[in-house]
C-alpha cells in the first residue's frame, strides 16, 4: 500500500511533521475529502433538510438522502434501515433505551468483559430495574470470545447479546455470524458495537445477520458528532423513539403523536447534515481503497510493532495475537499515565489508561489500564520504530531494562 500517497489525502501530516499518530482506535484522522464536502455544505448550502420548498432545500436535502444509501450500500442495508446519530453511544443508547422491549425479569442479556462503556453501561445501568440478568461470555487464555465459550452461556433466558464486534483494546475479532446463528436460536437479538470494526474490515450486516449494528464517523475518517444505528426493519419497528421534536411526525394534534416511518421517527430535530454528507465521502474512499489493501498493510505493521515490543525487557503484551491493528501493553510495574509522558516528548501519540473498556483492564489485572497502540491506514514503518524507541527510552527511564 501507498502510505506516501494516503498521507497526502490527509492535512493532518502536512500540520504535524514530526507527530506519530498511533492513537486511531480513539479517533482517526479526518480525510480532506470528508472535510471539504462538509465545509462544501456549510459554505454553498447550510439551510436545513426535509423542510424547506425551495430549491437549494430540495438539493441538500437529497445530498443528505444520498450519504444514507451510501452508508446503507457499505454494510449491505437497505437505506431505511440507517439511523444518523451522533456516534456509537448515541446509536447504542437509543437500542438501550427500549430494553424494556426485549428483557424483563428472570431474562438474561449476553455480553462480554471487553466491552467498551457504550455498549455495556447502557444495559447494566437498566438491570435492577427491569430485573434482568447479565451473563458474561468467560474470556479463554488470551482473553477471547470462543464460541464454545458462548454455548455455555446461552440459554432459553436469553433475549439479547449485546457485544463487540472488534474489541478497542485486544484488537480481537469476535466470531459474531456465529453467536448470531446460536442467539437466534433461541429467539434472542444481536446488538453488535462495530465502532472498532468498520473503519479495519468489510462488513454486511445481512450476511452477519445482526440485529442492530453501530458505528462513529470520526473512526472512519469522518466528521465528529455523527454515527449510524442500524437495524433490522422489524427491528427498529420494535423501539421506543427515543427523541420526539421536529420532523419525526407524521402528524401532531392536541391530543395525538404519529411518528414518521423509519428510519425518520429516529432522527428528531435537525440532523448533523454536513457530518452526515462528508461521512459519506469517507466512506467512499475507504471503499475504494479496499480493506484487502488496508488489512494486510495494518497487519504487518502490527506484526512488526509485537514483535519489537516483546524484545523489549520488561515489557507486557496483553494481545500479541490481536486481529486488528491495535496493541495494547506495560511496562511492567510502571502507570501507562506515567509511562506515557515518555511517548509524548518523542511525539509518539498513543493511548493510556482504561480506554473507557474498564471492565477489561479489571479482567487484564491492570488497574490503571494499558498503553495502546493503534494502526491504521496512514501509519507507516517509521511510526512503529519511534514507537519502539520510545518504548525502549521509557523503559531505560524507569529502569526497566
Ligand atoms: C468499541 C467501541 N465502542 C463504542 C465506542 C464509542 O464511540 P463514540 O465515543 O464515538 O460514541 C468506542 C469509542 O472508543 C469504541 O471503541
Amino acid at each position: 500500500m501507498n502510505v506516501t500517497k494516503v498521507r497526502k489525502h490527509f492535512a493532518f501530516y502536512k500540520h504535524n511533521k514530526n507527530l506519530y499518530y498511533l492513537d486511531s482506535a480513539a479517533s482517526a484522522l479526518k480525510l480532506d475529502i470528508a472535510i471539504d464536502k462538509m465545509t462544501d455544505y456549510y459554505h454553498k448550502s447550510g439551510v436545513n433538510i426535509h423542510r424547506g420548498n425551495y430549491e437549494l432545500a430540495f438539493f441538500t436535502t437529497e445530498e443528505y438522502e444520498k450519504a444514507r444509501e451510501v452508508v446503507a450500500k457499505f454494510i449491505n442495508a437497505d437505506a431505511k434501515e440507517i439511523i444518523f446519530t451522533k456516534g456509537a453511544t448515541q446509536a447504542l443508547n437509543l437500542v438501550a433505551n427500549s430494553a424494556s422491549v426485549f428483557a424483563g425479569s428472570n431474562d438474561e442479556v449476553i455480553t462480554t468483559e471487553q466491552e467498551h462503556n457504550s455498549s455495556i453501561l447502557p444495559w447494566l445501568h437498566q438491570a435492577d430495574t427491569l430485573g434482568y440478568k447479565p451473563v458474561y461470555i468467560p474470556l479463554n487464555n488470551e482473553y477471547r470470545v470462543t464460541v464454545e465459550n458462548f454455548k455455555k452461556v446461552l440459554n432459553k433466558n436469553t433475549k439479547v447479546v449485546v457485544i463487540n464486534h472488534v474489541s478497542n483494546v485486544l484488537g480481537y475479532i469476535n466470531p459474531i455470524k456465529e453467536i448470531t446463528k446460536l442467539a437466534h436460536e433461541v429467539g434472542a437479538v444481536v446488538i453488535l458495537d462495530a465502532a472498532q470494526s468498520v473503519p479495519y474490515m468489510k462488513i454486511d450486516v445481512k450476511d452477519l445477520d445482526i440485529d442492530f449494528l453501530a458505528f462513529s464517523g470520526h473512526k472512519i475518517f469522518g466528521p465528529t458528532g455523527i454515527g449510524v444505528l442500524y437495524g433490522k426493519k422489524e427491528q427498529l419497528l420494535k423501539l421506543n423513539v427515543y427523541e420526539v421534536g421536529g420532523e419525526m411526525v407524521a402528524k401532531a394534534t392536541k391530543d395525538q403523536i404519529i411518528f414518521q416511518d423509519i428510519p425518520y421517527r429516529f432522527e428528531a430535530g435537525t440532523p448533523p447534515i454536513g457530518e452526515a454528507i462528508g461521512l459519506a465521502e469517507a466512506i467512499k474512499y475507504v471503499d475504494k481503497l479496499g480493506f484487502d489493501k488496508t488489512t494486510k498493510h495494518i497487519e504487518k505493521l502490527r506484526q512488526m510493532a509485537v514483535k519489537g515490543l516483546q524484545e523489549i525487557k520488561g515489557i507486557t503484551v496483553y494481545n500479541p495475537n490481536g486481529d486488528a491493528g491495535i496493541v495494547s501493553f506495560n511496562l511492567n510495574g510502571v502507570h501507562p499515565h506515567d509511562a506515557s509522558s515518555v511517548y509524548d516528548e518523542l511525539g509518539v501519540c498513543l493511548r493510556s489508561g482504561h480506554h473507557c473498556a474498564s471492565i477489561l483492564t479489571e479482567t487484564l489485572d491492570a488497574p490503571g489500564g494499558t498503553l495502546r497502540a493503534s494502526i491504521s491506514i496512514y501509519n507507516d514503518e517509521k511510526d512503529i520504530e519511534k514507537l519502539l524507541e520510545a518504548t525502549k527510552k521509557a523503559s531505560e527511564f524507569f529502569g526497566r531494562y
